[in-house]
C-alpha cells in the first residue's frame, strides 16, 4: 500500500526478464556507466545492479529511521529549550532522509511494505552504530559530530551515484546531515571548552563512540563483498577504506582544537602519506554487532515492530477510503453516461 511504484504488470514481468544477465546486455549497461550515463527507474538493468542498489538504499533508510531513536530519547532532557527545538527538528529531518530513501528504493519495484518487513525479520540491516546506547548528553554531540560526520564523508560521493533517484536524494540528505554535523560539532565544543567535568563527559563519551563511528564505513577492503562490482558500476565511487581514512584525516584536528584526544593509541601523522596512521579496528567487535545487536539492538526493533503494529489502523483506514473514492467515481462515470 505505500508502493510508489506505478508500473504495469508488463513492466514488472519485464523487470525478470533474463535477458537483462547476457553477458551482451552486461557489455552494454557497462559502456552506459563508464560513459557516465545517469540510469533512470525505467531503464533496463542488471537484476544485479537493481538488487544491491534495493539493499543498499533500503539498509541506509533503515538506518535513518532507526537512527531516530537514541535522539529522540533526549528530546526531554535536553539541557535548553534552544537545544530541545534544534534536536527535534534534526530528528524530522532524519525521518525525511529515511522517506526519500524508501521511496527511491520503491523505485527499483520493491515496495516499502516489502523493505520493512525485511528489516522486521532481521533479513535486512541497518548500520551497527545504532545498536550502541547514547547514555549522556555528550552522545549527542557526538551523534551529530562523529555519527552524522562519517554519514556526510560516505554520502557525498553518493551524490554522483550512477542510478539518478538515489544520487537526487542525496543532495538534500547531504546538506542537512552538514547542518547536524556543525550542531554537534558545536555541543561537544561547548563541553569541552566547559567545566573539567563537562570535559570529561565529552573525551568519555568520544572513547566510546569513536572506533563504532569508524566502522559505519563498512569492513576493511579485503571483507567487503561488494564494493569491486558496486564501485565498477558507480554506485559506490571510493571504496570502505578510503572513505575511513577521509574521515579520520578530517576529524583529528577537529578533536585536537577543542581539546579532545582520540582515544586511539597508535594514532600518528604520516608525513610522506599527508594522511594518518591510526590503529587496528576491532573486527570482531564489528562483526559481532552485526550479528547480533544485543540488549540495544532488541529494543531498537521493539520500537520498530510497535510502530508498524501501531500504525496498521490508520494504513487499513487509508485503503478502506481509497477503495471507497474509487467505487464512488466508478458510480459517478456510470450514472453520468
Ligand atoms: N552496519 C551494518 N552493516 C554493515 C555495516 C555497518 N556499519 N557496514 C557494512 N555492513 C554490511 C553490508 O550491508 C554488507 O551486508 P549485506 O550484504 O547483508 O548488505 C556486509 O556488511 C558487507 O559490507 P560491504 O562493504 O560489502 O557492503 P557495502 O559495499 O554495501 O558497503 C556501506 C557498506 C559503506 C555501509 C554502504 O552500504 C553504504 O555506503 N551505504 C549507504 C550509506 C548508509 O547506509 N549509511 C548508513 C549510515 S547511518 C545514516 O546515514 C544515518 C544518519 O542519520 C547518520
Amino acid at each position: 500500500m505505500y508502493s510508489t511504484d506505478l508500473r504495469t504488470e508488463a513492466e514488472k514481468r519485464a523487470l525478470r526478464d533474463p535477458a537483462l544477465d547476457s553477458v551482451d546486455f552486461l557489455e552494454r549497461f557497462q559502456a552506459r556507466i563508464d560513459a557516465g550515463d545517469v540510469i533512470e527507474a525505467k531503464d533496463p538493468m542488471p537484476h544485479g545492479y537493481r538488487k544491491t542498489l534495493v539493499r543498499q538504499m533500503s539498509q541506509h533508510a533503515h538506518s535513518e529511521i532507526i537512527g531516530m531513536q537514541p535522539e529522540g530519547n533526549w528530546i526531554t532532557r535536553a539541557p535548553t529549550l534552544k537545544r530541545k527545538l534544534i534536536l527535534i527538528a534534526k530528528i524530522q529531518d532524519e525521518a525525511g532522509h529515511g522517506l526519500y530513501l524508501y521511496s527511491g528504493a520503491e523505485t527499483l519495484g520493491t515496495s516499502r511494505a516489502e523493505m520493512i518487513n525485511d528489516l522486521l525479520t532481521g533479513k535486512a540491516k541497518y548500520s551497527t552504530i545504532f545498536n550502541y546506547p547514547a547514555p549522556t548528553w555528550a552522545d549527542i554531540g557526538m551523534v551529530g559530530w562523529l555519527v552524522d560526520g562519517a554519514a556526510i564523508v560516505n554520502q557525498i560521493p553518493l551524490c554522483r551515484c550512477s542510478y539518478g533517484p538515489y544520487a537526487r536524494a542525496m543532495v538534500r540528505v547531504c546538506k542537512e546531515e552538514s547542518f547536524h554535523q556543525r550542531q554537534g560539532y558545536e555541543i561537544v565544543t561547548q563541553l569541552a571548552r566547559g567545566t573539567p567535568e563537562q570535559k570529561a563527559l565529552a573525551q568519555e563519551s568520544l572513547n566510546r563512540v569513536w572506533w563504532p563511528s569508524l566502522m559505519m564505513f563498512g569492513p576493511s577492503d579485503k571483507d567487503s563483498m561488494h564494493s569491486s562490482q558496486n564501485v565498477k558500476w558507480k554506485i559506490k565511487r571510493f571504496s570502505n577504506d578510503e572513505l575511513r581514512q577521509r574521515f579520520i584525516d578530517q576529524t583529528v584536528p577537529q578533536a585536537e582544537k577543542i581539546g579532545l584526544t582520540i582515544p586511539d593509541p597508535d594514532l600518528k601523522w604520516n608525513e610522506e602519506r599527508g594522511s594518518y596512521d591510526h590503529g587496528e579496528m576491532d573486527w570482531s567487535e564489528f562483526w559481532s554487532v552485526i550479528k547480533d545487536g544485543g540488549q540495544c539492538g532488541r529494543d531498537r526493533m521493539a520500537v520498530r515492530r510497535a510502530a508498524v503494529d501501531n500504525g496498521r489502523w490508520v494504513r487499513e483506514a487509508a485503503q478502506a477510503y481509497e477503495k471507497k473514492k474509487a467505487a464512488r467515481a466508478v458510480r459517478k462515470s456510470r450514472s453520468a453516461s
